[in-house]
């Protein structure tokens, strides 16, 4: 035999020689669910790698982070139901808990790249992302309502705006309102090809914001679907994107690679609650090596194009390389 692939596997440093692909600190984006009070961390049941903070808590979780080489934090907050209603008016509001904390966090470790959640879901008394009437997701009338959230969360520090939503010509619209109020410095990372994904569920959970009736395929992407990724990504792109996202990763590694190979945007791939829990949940029945199968997945998204990874992994990833 002239050639033995095996010649480059035999010792770990040859293996280090030639290794293509290399997870860091740098790429990873740690998500927190955020509520109103003081002392409160509450874990979620179904994604117990993560946990609902108050402020202090938070505090503490992104200076740990930090420590770690984590600078980057995607927030979301869980809102009390009595703060919902059909406009999602709370998001904007001037006593909003959620974005006061961004305030501080800022104010505090100026630092850190803060990236929010823009869609009605968290703050809508239908649990839509979405302004409903009559039971129809409406897209147009959505748009001012993702503006004004938008606008809210730039002034109140955000680095990166982060539309989750799926509504059409919602990236250019809040482009649009960023730049009136003098915020175009504030970057927008679109959840470009965001599927109606089963994979949801524990950070339904962790914020309470399942949908009251109905479910999100008129909006969300059928997960059957690739050509229909390239066409969002094409539309984010041009109405001012800076970062195209695919959601969930791991059933959609193929849509990062093909997001990847088409534009020059970075891509960002978000590895979703449900995902992370399915490696929690094998792990904690012993079937699974917790240590060895979560890098392997973060690898393999890497690998496959993502720029950025979003996952509930950033931190305990960081803690293992010490
Ligand atoms: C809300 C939003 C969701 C996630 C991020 N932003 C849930 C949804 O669309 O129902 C899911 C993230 C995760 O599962 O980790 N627009």
């Amino acid at each position: 035999m002239l050639r033995r692939p095996r010649r480059n596997r035999k010792s770990s440093a040859t293996r280090g020689l030639i290794r293509e692909t290399r997870l860091s600190v740098e790429n990873f984006v740690q998500p927190l669910f955020l509520v109103d009070g003081s002392n409160v961390k509450e874990q979620i049941p179904s994604l117990p790698v993560a946990s609902r903070y108050s402020l202090d808590h938070a505090m503490d979780e992104i200076n740990a982070c930090k420590e770690l080489g984590i600078s980057s934090f995607m927030i979301f907050p869980a809102i009390p139901e009595e703060l919902k209603d059909r406009t999602a008016t709370y998001s904007w509001a001037e006593d909003n808990f959620y974005l006061k904390a961004i305030q501080t966090i800022k104010s505090q470790i100026p630092e850190v790249c803060l990236i929010s959640d823009v869609a009605m879901d968290p703050y809508s008394s239908d649990g839509h992302d979405g302004y409903v009437e009559h039971g129809k997701i409406l897209n147009d009338p959505t748009l001012p309502i993702l503006q004004k959230m938008a606008v809210a969360q730039a002034q109140a520090g955000f680095d990166i705006i982060g539309p989750s939503d799926m509504m059409d010509g919602r990236v250019e619209a809040i482009r649009l309102a960023l730049d009136d109020n003098g915020f175009d410095e504030t970057s927008i990372m679109s959840y470009t090809a965001k599927y109606a994904s089963a994979f949801y569920g524990p950070f339904r959970d962790a914020l309470d914001s399942a949908p009251k009736a109905g479910d999100k395929k008129s909006y969300q992407m059928d997960p059957a679907n690739k050509n229909e990724a390239l066409i969002e990504a094409e539309l984010d792109v041009q109405e001012g994107a800076d970062f195209i996202m695919v959601k969930p990763a791991l059933n959609y590694l193929d849509i990062i690679h093909s997001l990847k190979s088409e534009f020059e945007t970075p891509v960002a791939a978000y590895h979703v609650s449900g995902e992370c829990a399915m490696l929690l949940a094998a792990a904690e029945k012993g079937w699974l090596d917790l240590n060895t199968a979560m890098p392997e997945t973060l690898l393999s998204i890497k690998r496959a194009g993502a720029d950025v990874i979003i996952t509930y992994f950033a931190r305990m990833w960081a803690e293992m390389q010490g």
